[in-house]
């Protein structure tokens, strides 16, 4: 029995898991820490509680999983994306590191488009615009912003590529996640020379950009002592968490898409070439599998949407779940099917952190358009689940008019455990929505990596076919789905319509903090 292990670091949490080769989860374990916003937009962590959560996390696995140290015959990393780890001469964290949501980037953004000969030129050589959450403007950001800092920059590393560090003392990284930094030619694979040189950054400090599936160290004494691996357990690649996830959906043919409905909310599609649109409206990165690329819509509050709303309105709620010892989003859910669809001509715009897809707009604003005195906490919360799930909609739709088929929905994340949200879902979207029996997400992908990687399987595809099988189906509901269809054009227009006071109201918070 060949035992792999998936260790994915999350932006709310650390998830390891162990599986063997027919795919059966055999342990798993998981450690939360918290993510700090010392100014409005910003998002920052602290790369030390990754590694806590690793040891933590990988100990407790082996111990569930009666693994002995010898038996695990790889492992697989992978993390939240774009994240920016600043490592001195010594190796040591510079300063917290950067998020994928943290938004304090804007005019490093168009510092690039303007380095780079404007923003075709530079889709051209990276596959993708310049946005606030990428990884190249937090190099910049650091350079303008705290220059002694940047001085003592020898090495920057993503996220899950430090927790590498950590386990095998070798820098390296993978071209899914790599994409996402924005310094990487997509259609190569590799760095691009070519905007490092613009933006004048020196490209010893991006480590080696291997294949997903490939060997890129192993466990070394220290990595052993602080988890239980043995020494010598190869470490491979790995994926940025989408294309991990995506490997755990089995999307790694065309015809199939994943549509994840997590903090973040996900739009996935496989394809065979990188494409080009001088827009730049879904992302374009090099897929965990070799030769292959993916597209991608990103929706910053997705499931976020509702966690904000849980949090910050539904205390009542929370009170009564804690009360009854059920989940709060239980009672969030059985009220939000007390309303039909539409929830009475109440519409949620879900851009409470910016957006990314399809708006590129980190000034986007949250926003309930339509209330009336009609209105309550249950129109409140379908309208939530209903916003993030247009806005869901909006990259599917973008994937349709490249002439992407989308034969098959898959769904994951929060959002794919509750059924009412399964139900919107297929409505919205207009099509039959499926689940997985595996719901493990990316830390499952990249241990299937890692049974590649450990010789298990030839490809790819052939360790997805032999590992993920469908279950549910959750059909459209006819009437509901020709409701969704005129209430989404009305979706569509509010942004038009409040994008020019979304950004005075930017400006006229900015003119007030300083
Ligand atoms: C993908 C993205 C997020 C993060 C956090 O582009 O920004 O999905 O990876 O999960």
């Amino acid at each position: 029995m060949s035992v792999t292990l998936g260790i994915d670091i999350g932006t709310s949490g650390t998830k390891t898991l162990a599986i063997d080769e027919a795919g059966n989860v055999l342990g798993s374990s998981s450690a939360e820490y918290p993510c700090e916003h010392p100014r409005p937009g910003w998002s920052e962590q602290d790369p030390e509680l990754w590694w806590e959560a690793t040891k933590t996390t990988v100990a407790a696995v082996l111990k569930k999983a009666g693994l002995k140290p010898s038996d695990v015959a790889g492992v697989g990393l992978s993390g939240q994306m774009h994240g920016s780890v600043f490592l001195d001469e010594a190796g040591s964290v510079i300063r917290p590191a950067l998020l994928w949501n943290d938004q304090r980037t804007a005019a490093e953004c168009a510092e690039i488009e303007r380095r780079a000969g404007g923003k075709e030129a530079l889709i051209r050589m990276v596959a993708n615009p310049a946005l606030t959450g990428f990884t190249a403007p937090k190099l910049l950001w650091l350079r303008n912003h705290e220059p002694r800092s940047w001085d003592r920059v020898r090495q920057v590393l993503l996220p899950k590529d430090y927790i590498r560090y950590r386990l095998t003392g070798t820098f390296a990284t993978e071209v899914s996640d790599a994409s996402g930094t924005l310094l990487l030619d997509v259609a190569k694979r590799n760095w691009s020379r070519e905007l490092l040189g613009l933006l004048e950054i020196d490209p010893d400090l991006l480590p080696p950009c291997y294949e997903s599936f490939e060997v890129s160290g192993q466990v070394s004494a220290l990595g052993a002592s602080g988890t239980g691996l043995a020494e010598g357990t190869p470490v491979v690649g790995g994926g940025g968490d989408q294309a991990a996830g995506a490997v755990g959906n089995g999307i790694v043919r065309p015809g199939a898409v994943s549509a994840t409905m997590g903090t973040s909310g996900v739009v996935f599609a496989h394809t065979h070439e990188v494409g080009f649109d001088p827009l730049g409206r879904l992302h374009r990165f090099c897929h965990a599998v070799p030769g292959a690329w993916h597209v991608m819509g990103v929706v910053l509050a997705a499931g976020g949407s509702l966690q904000w709303y849980r949090n910050q309105l539904a205390q009542a709620e929370i009170d009564a779940a804690k009360a009854k010892g059920i989940d709060p989003y239980f009672l969030l859910s059985d009220q939000a099917a007390k309303v039909g669809p539409g929830a009475e001509g109440l519409f949620f715009l879900p851009y409470l952190t910016g957006e990314r897809t399809p708006h590129m707009n980190p000034d986007a604003k949250g926003a309930w358009v339509g209330l009336t005195v009609r209105h309550g906490r249950s129109h409140l919360v379908r309208s939530v689940m209903e916003g993030a799930t247009y806005a869901m909609r909006d990259s599917l739709e973008l994937i349709k008019e490249m002439g992407a088929s989308i034969e098959q929905i898959r769904l994951s994340g929060g959002g794919a455990r509750n059924p009412l949200w399964r139900q919107i879902q297929a409505d919205i979207y207009g099509q039959d929505v499926h689940m997985l029996e595996s719901t493990e997400g990316p830390a499952f992908g990249v241990a299937l990596l890692a049974q590649v990687g450990a010789g298990g399987f030839s490809s790819v595809p052939e360790a997805c076919d032999a590992t993920i099988r469908l279950t549910e189906c959750t059909k459209v509901d006819e009437k509901a789905r020709a409701f969704y269809n005129r209430a989404y054009p009305i979706y569509r227009q509010l942004y038009d319509d409040l994008h020019g006071s979304f950004s005075a109201i930017s400006s006229l918070v900015n003119s007030s903090d300083s």
